[in-house]
């Protein structure tokens, strides 16, 4: 007897609770669900449920900002309206078989500040133009993909940038002294690429907020200045 009044005095509150997002976000989803020739692992997606429930998605409010889609054997390649999520901040496609060249139509989500798409069959270079991307970019990831050439200059203006994990690619060209003047970069990957042989650049060793770096693999030559190798070892001991 008690308990009946209780849930309608609940019910209504739990609806309001879950933000619910526009129709055009919730369409652009499953716009992005069909590209991907809807893929089992989002069979939950659909018209009649709200996206800020579906597990893969995050909300602020009541507007998509982050879709974490990881280790889900997607196919295909990155949709090129995926910005018209205009507050998207957390794009997450670690893992899948995802394919093409790096997707610029990304430089449209002018909020993004984490990108990884680690783990998935991109080829090609980085494009010049890198910069273009957020200039909110915190977290880029492209590694364990097949991308080749240059690391080119331009990833140096992402200024924002904490961590920067490129390693386990192709890259047979060279990688800019200008990462040193990424002053926030906490995590530096750029181990196990086919690099042409160089120099470790000393500008990296101003990077005084770095805490992970691996070169491993990367074709390095030459000496290591006394200085480096002290702050190796500072860097060692705070792993
Ligand atoms: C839509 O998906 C939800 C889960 O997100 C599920 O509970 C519901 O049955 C689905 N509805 C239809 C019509 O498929
Ligand atoms: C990217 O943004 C521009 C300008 O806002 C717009 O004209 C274009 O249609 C957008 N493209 C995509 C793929 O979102
Ligand atoms: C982005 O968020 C703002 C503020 O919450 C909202 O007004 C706007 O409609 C959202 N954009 C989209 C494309 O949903
Ligand atoms: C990526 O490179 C590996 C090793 O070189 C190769 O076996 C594989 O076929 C390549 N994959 C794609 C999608 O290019
Ligand atoms: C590199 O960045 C500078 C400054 O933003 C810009 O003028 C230049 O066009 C960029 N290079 C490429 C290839 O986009
Ligand atoms: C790097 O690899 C690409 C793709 O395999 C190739 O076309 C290019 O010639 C290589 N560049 C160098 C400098 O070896």
């Amino acid at each position: 007897m008690t308990i009946l009044p209780l849930l309608l005095f609940l019910l209504p509150f739990h609806v309001i609770s879950q933000p619910t997002t526009s129709q055009n976000e919730q369409n652009t989803l499953l716009n992005i669900k069909q590209f991907w020739s809807n893929p089992p692992a989002l069979n939950h997606w659909n018209h009649s449920s709200n996206p800020c429930t579906w597990p893969e998605i995050t909300c602020t409010a009541t507007t998509v900002t982050g879709i974490t889609i990881s280790n889900q054997e997607i196919t295909g390649l990155v949709p090129p309206f995926i910005c018209y999520l205009r507050n998207l901040t957390h794009l997450d496609l670690n893992n899948n078989y995802i394919t093409g060249s790096f997707p610029t139509d990304l430089y449209n989500c002018t909020n993004l500040r984490y990108l990884d798409l680690s783990q998935n069959y991109f080829v090609g270079r980085i494009p010049d133009d890198i910069s273009r991307l957020s200039q909110e970019i915190r977290y880029l990831s492209l590694s364990s993909n097949n991308f080749t050439g240059d690391i080119p200059v331009n990833i140096s203006r992402l200024l924002k940038l904490s961590s920067l994990k490129l390693h386990a690619n192709l890259f047979n060209g060279s990688f800019p002294e200008k990462i040193g003047d990424l002053k926030d970069l906490e995590e530096l990957l750029l181990g196990f690429n086919p690099f042409t042989p160089s120099r470790l650049p000393q500008s990296f060793f101003q990077l005084e907020k770095l805490r992970k770096f691996i070169m491993t693999e990367a074709n390095l030559i030459g000496d290591i200045p006394g200085i480096v190798s002290y702050r190796i070892y500072s860097l060692q001991k705070i792993k």
